[in-house]
């Protein structure tokens, strides 16, 4: 499985991955993205569709503060406020 979470402290509002992957980022009042599907949590695994945009907006983040794992996350999910 395909898990994935921005480390909103590292993004710079850039905006491309919402550009790339409308359906999974989106950003807060800042502009700083989170990752929509589970509001950042990194815990609801992504399939079909949803994975190829993900990749796409992964590879190119300019900061790399979008992560990826193969199992949830558990650490401090950096929810937008
Ligand atoms: Fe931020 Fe990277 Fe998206 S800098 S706005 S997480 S492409």
């Amino acid at each position: 499985a395909l898990y994935g979470r921005v480390e909103r402290p590292e993004c710079i509002a850039c905006g491309l991955c919402q550009m790339l992957a409308p359906d999974l980022f989106d950003y807060d009042q800042a502009g700083i993205a989170y990752y929509k599907p589970d509001r950042n949590t990194g815990t609801k695994a992504l399939d079909g569709q949803a994975t190829i945009h993900f990749r796409l907006a992964y590879k190119r983040c300019p900061t790399h503060a979008i992560k990826r794992s193969d199992h949830a996350f558990d650490a401090d999910p950096y929810t937008p406020t």
